[in-house]
């Protein structure tokens, strides 16, 4: 490898599948990073035991004690900046953020969204993408904006969608590759590939990996 070792903060609110692929990937040295911190909104996260369980600081924030979603986010800003993440990612998180968050590391969040965007944003993407009776979906791995799932597009991967299937069906193959993508993604973040072309008149951002 030939990247120099990123810090990641990565951001959870459930069982945190990404987060093990990412420390899956780090002790397979196929990854050149160290999670330098997990936050979940979500006391019971099972992604907060998976850090615990490697001995990376594990944080509970309750979204609920805070006046606003841009206060929320301050709070995930200090424990994420005490704690020395340069990338942050979103594994799972099941909150909108704001530009409290994304002006503290700009063009650093990144998102795994399980469709191929911009077919199906938001919370509700394999319903969609079932109910629409598309034949094949997939997933995509973003920077973030302050839109919802409308960021640079980093990279996508397709997967099939079999008749019969219901959501949890098309998850489970779309997580396979979501472990993948992500892994795959931050290793070009570590390896400082990534490349974004600024909005320019009607064009929207882009992004290209360097080779
Ligand atoms: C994934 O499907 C991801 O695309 C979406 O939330 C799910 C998180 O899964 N944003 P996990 O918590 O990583 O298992």
């Amino acid at each position: 490898m030939t990247g120099s070792r990123i810090r990641l903060g990565v951001l959870v609110s459930g069982s945190g599948t990404n987060l093990g692929a990412i420390f899956d990937s780090i002790e397979k040295k196929t990854l050149d990073a160290e999670v330098a911190v997990v936050v979940s909104n979500k006391e019971q996260a099972t992604g907060l035991d998976r850090a615990r369980a490697r001995n990376v600081p594990a944080v509970f924030i309750d979204h609920k004690k805070f006046a606003d979603r841009s206060a929320f986010d301050s709070s995930v800003v200090d424990v994420l900046k005490k704690h020395g993440a340069q990338w942050v990612v979103l594994a799972g998180f099941m909150r909108i953020v704001t530009p409290t968050l994304l002006d503290a590391f700009p063009m650093r969040v990144i998102n795994i969204h399980p469709a191929l965007l911009p077919a199906f944003p938001g919370a509700h993407a394999l319903k969609l993408a079932i109910d629409y009776g598309v034949k094949v979906s997939g997933c995509t791995v973003h920077f973030v904006d302050a839109g919802t799932d409308t960021g640079p597009i980093i990279a996508q991967a397709v997967v099939p969608v079999e008749s019969g299937d219901d959501e949890a069906a098309l998850a489970k193959r779309i997580l396979v590759e979501e472990h993948k993508l992500l892994s795959r993604v931050l290793q070009w973040a570590s390896e400082g590939r990534i490349e974004v072309t600024p909005a320019a008149g009607d064009a929207r951002p882009s992004v290209r990996i360097r080779v």
